[in-house]
């Protein structure tokens, strides 16, 4: 499907964006190993969540929509998950197939994931390879790097793992496996990611301890503590449209209500504030053990500026927008360290360098990054999503400030995380 986005002459007005897909994952896994029901309500309807509540109904798990936009998770206790008849498919979802990984590594039962074509091509060495230290027995398609995977677990010990990439993912994946191991299981962080897992794990009453770059848990002694609610907040990474949107659109005014703003996911706010723009938190309060706010921007000219390092895992899902910002920004903008956007749900650096430079935008590739030269003056052209939601998003964005009408080829792709986008921005311009 195509979308036709127009030059954008207003923005104004107050959204509310859908619930955040990391925590809702991580809360429906949580809750299923609970002892009792969990309502979550914020729970984020899009492809991705469907496929991880389709995974975890197989594993005998019931879940019933409730009222409101709940859901209903009936927990089955730590070790009340059954043997699939079926393979676990993860659709496009790395959240899902890599977390789920590890909680398979647990299982004594044998479990399939597999995935789209698009999630079969993505690495997975990275969550087999500590799950077999574990003591799991994992396969997969090329070398255990490609799902399909098997996994057979069960009869896990913890340990240390030094992560050789910032990921919370593999992070999620392990600390999920040594809720199920002999002894403690220890993370370190190469640099800080997104920390969710940890806070709902704590939540339940699981004993997880953060020193400087080292996560430990303890494994529980019995079932998690049910919770009883979960509240999920808005997902920063879908508000961060909105928030490029009400920068770079001139005299644009915008709200978004009802914002996650974990720390370890802020690294775009401090990305824009670093180029001028200024983020206004209103309201700033706790929901779920998360911290959430309203954010509040108008529109502001951008001045060019470098991001690397720690500054980038807590930007990883931001960066494609943010390369739409420093189009519209003076100066050079130089984006690095971030070479894992070339294995998201598509090579990242490669794709929104090429779309964009389709709307006339200057932009070198590097190897782990960009170089983007601004500002320019974008023009309506047609443009392809990759069969990425985030990149289709961040062309919607560049398309309000193009001259003449841009065409998203494969628009379809924001189902991922964020169905009904196109009709919240229209409602605003
Ligand atoms: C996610 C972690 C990040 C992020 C992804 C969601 C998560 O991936 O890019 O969209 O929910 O843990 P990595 O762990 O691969 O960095």
């Amino acid at each position: 499907m195509d979308l036709i986005i127009k030059h954008a002459t207003r923005l104004k007005g107050t959204v509310t964006v859908p619930g955040d897909r990391s925590i809702c994952i991580r809360a429906l896994l949580l809750a299923s190993l609970a002892a009792g029901p969990t309502t979550i309500s914020g729970w984020l309807e899009s492809n991705d969540t469907h496929a991880a509540l389709d995974c975890m109904q197989k594993l005998g798990v019931v879940a019933e929509r409730g009222a409101n936009g709940t859901l209903v998770i009936q927990g089955r206790g730590l070790h009340g998950l059954v043997e699939p008849e079926q393979i676990l498919n993860c659709q496009s979802s790395g959240t899902t197939i890599r977390l789920m990984s590890g909680l398979m590594a647990g299982q004594s039962f044998l479990s399939i994931l597999s995935g789209s074509a698009q999630l079969r091509a993505r690495p997975m060495d990275r969550v087999t390879l500590p799950l077999r230290q574990m003591g799991a027995m994992v396969w997969g398609r090329a070398g255990d790097r490609l799902p399909p995977l098997a996994l057979r677990g069960g009869d896990l010990h913890g340990m240390t793992y030094r992560m050789p990439v910032a990921s919370a993912q593999v992070k999620s994946a392990l600390l999920l496996a040594g809720l199920f191991a002999a002894g403690p299981t220890t993370v370190i962080e190469p640099a800080s990611t997104r920390d969710h897992t940890e806070r709902l794990m704590r939540a339940m009453g699981v004993e997880v301890h953060s020193a400087g770059s080292a996560i430990t848990l303890h494994p529980p002694a019995g079932d998690l503590r049910s919770v009883g609610e979960m509240s999920i907040p808005g997902d920063i990474s879908s508000a961060a449209f909105f928030l490029v949107a009400g920068i770079i659109v001139p005299q644009a005014q915008l709200t978004i209500s009802q914002v996650g703003v974990n720390p370890t996911r802020t690294g775009i706010f401090d990305a824009l504030t670093a180029m001028g723009a200024s983020i206004n938190l209103i309201a700033p309060h706790e929901i779920g053990g998360e911290p959430v706010a309203d954010l509040a921007v108008r529109y502001t000219t951008l001045q060019a500026a470098t991001f690397s390092g720690e500054l980038i895992p807590r930007a990883i899902d931001e960066i494609p927008i943010l390369a739409v910002a420093a189009t519209q920004a003076r100066g050079e903008t130089i984006i690095r360290d971030a070479a894992e956007l070339r294995v998201k749900e598509s090579d990242r650096i490669a794709a929104i360098s090429m779309e964009l430079r389709k709307m006339g935008a200057s932009i070198e590739e590097l190897a782990d990054g960009m170089v983007i030269h601004g500002p320019t003056s974008l023009r309506g052209a047609r443009v392809h999503s990759h069969g990425d939601h985030r990149i289709a998003m961040s062309l919607a964005v560049a398309a309000l400030v193009a001259q003449g009408e841009t065409t998203i080829e494969d628009w379809e792709s924001v189902e991922k995380t964020f169905p009904g986008f196109e009709r919240l921005l229209a409602r605003l311009t």
